[in-house]
């Protein structure tokens, strides 16, 4: 069990393009995938994205098996590790909503997003991941995908008087963490 450091907005690191991961179900690929889980999970994450911990490889992970805390309202989004991520937006419909991030922590803002996607990539063995999501599951892969083209949320914002901290616009959340 490794909990790695999550970087934070301002490092240059997360403004980086990752590049493909070339070769699957490597004991590096699996040990980076296993280190992802037990950092996303200490902090109770809805996903992580490599480059959050500094590993510039185009790596995400989401979901859960289990409901997430942090969003007990959310749909469940099956726990999944997506490779090399390719995104296709089904209509030009978007839909706005809170978001926060593990690099941003202590804020959300709403932020708009493609309400109907498909998107394709492997998993870690190399198996083809091919799927027709909507609403939060679209919202969640479109945010960690964006980790991998160097965008974070913020830089998605168009309104900014709907950007603040956790804690104020939403008192009643358990601010002791932060998504
Ligand atoms: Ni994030």
């Amino acid at each position: 069990m490794t909990i790695r450091e999550i970087l934070k907005m301002g490092d240059v690191r997360l403004l980086r393009v990752a590049p493909p991961v070339t070769q699957f179900d490597t004991d590096d690929l699996h040990l980076l995938i296993s280190d992802m889980f037990d950092t996303m999970q200490a902090v109770d994450g809805a996903g992580l994205a490599a480059p959050q911990i500094g590993v510039a490889l185009q790596v995400v992970i989401f979901g859960t098996d289990a409901p997430n805390l942090r969003y007990p309202d959310a749909p469940q989004v099956p726990r999944t590790v997506l490779l090399n991520p390719l995104i296709t937006p089904l209509s030009p419909q978007e839909e706005s909503d809170w978001e926060g991030c593990l690099s941003v922590p202590g804020l959300r803002g709403v932020v708009p997003r493609f309400s109907h996607i498909r998107y394709t990539g492997f998993d870690q063995y190399g198996d083809p991941i091919d799927r027709t999501v909507a609403g939060f599951h679209a919202r969640v892969v479109q945010h960690e995908c964006d980790h991998l083209i160097g965008k974070l949320y913020p830089m998605r914002i168009r309104d900014f008087a709907q950007f603040g901290y956790t804690e104020v616009l939403f008192p009643g959340l358990d601010a002791s963490k932060d998504d």
